[in-house]
């Protein structure tokens, strides 16, 4: 399937509730990733975790959570105005891996070691315990995260 963010939601949705296995459902989503055009060398990075020179450890600007991604090393208070994690990390300098941006392709799949993380937008791929999309959620609290 392919079309708007909004039919590409509610034809997976009707697909996933019908009983269609993920692996079943092939897609392209021209949406909200057209947005990194702006951001092309972000895309075509040839390593999905190069780390471009980040701080270890950045000052929280007023009480924001910091958030820790571990494989990187690397340690940061939340910039709630970036978005969500998937763009904080690209923020401060890390490459996770992403495709759809809107919590249908499961890309942005990260391990949460700790900590507690909010949906700002409703994961269409799913979801078990001790993991979250990039894409779809912020911090609430302090988050160690495996990436
Ligand atoms: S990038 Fe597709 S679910 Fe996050």
């Amino acid at each position: 399937m392919c079309g708007p963010p909004a039919f590409m939601k509610a034809s997976y949705a009707t697909l996933r509730t019908l009983g269609i296995a993920q692996d079943r459902i092939a897609y392209e989503f021209f949406g909200p990733a057209t947005i990194l055009e702006a951001d092309i060398e972000a895309v075509i990075a040839p390593s999905s975790m190069q780390v471009v020179a980040p701080p270890l450890v950045t000052p929280a600007p007023t009480d924001a959570p910091i958030v820790t991604f571990v494989r990187s090393g690397l340690s940061v208070a939340f910039d709630a105005k970036t978005g969500s994690l998937l763009d904080f990390a690209e923020s401060v300098g890390l490459t996770p891996d992403f495709s759809c941006r809107s919590g249908v392709c499961g890309t942005c799949k990260v391990k949460i070691l700790s900590g507690q993380t909010r949906n700002i937008e409703t994961p269409l791929d799913e979801v078990n315990a001790g993991e979250i999309l990039l894409c779809c959620c912020v911090p609430e609290t302090e988050i160690q995260i495996d990436l």
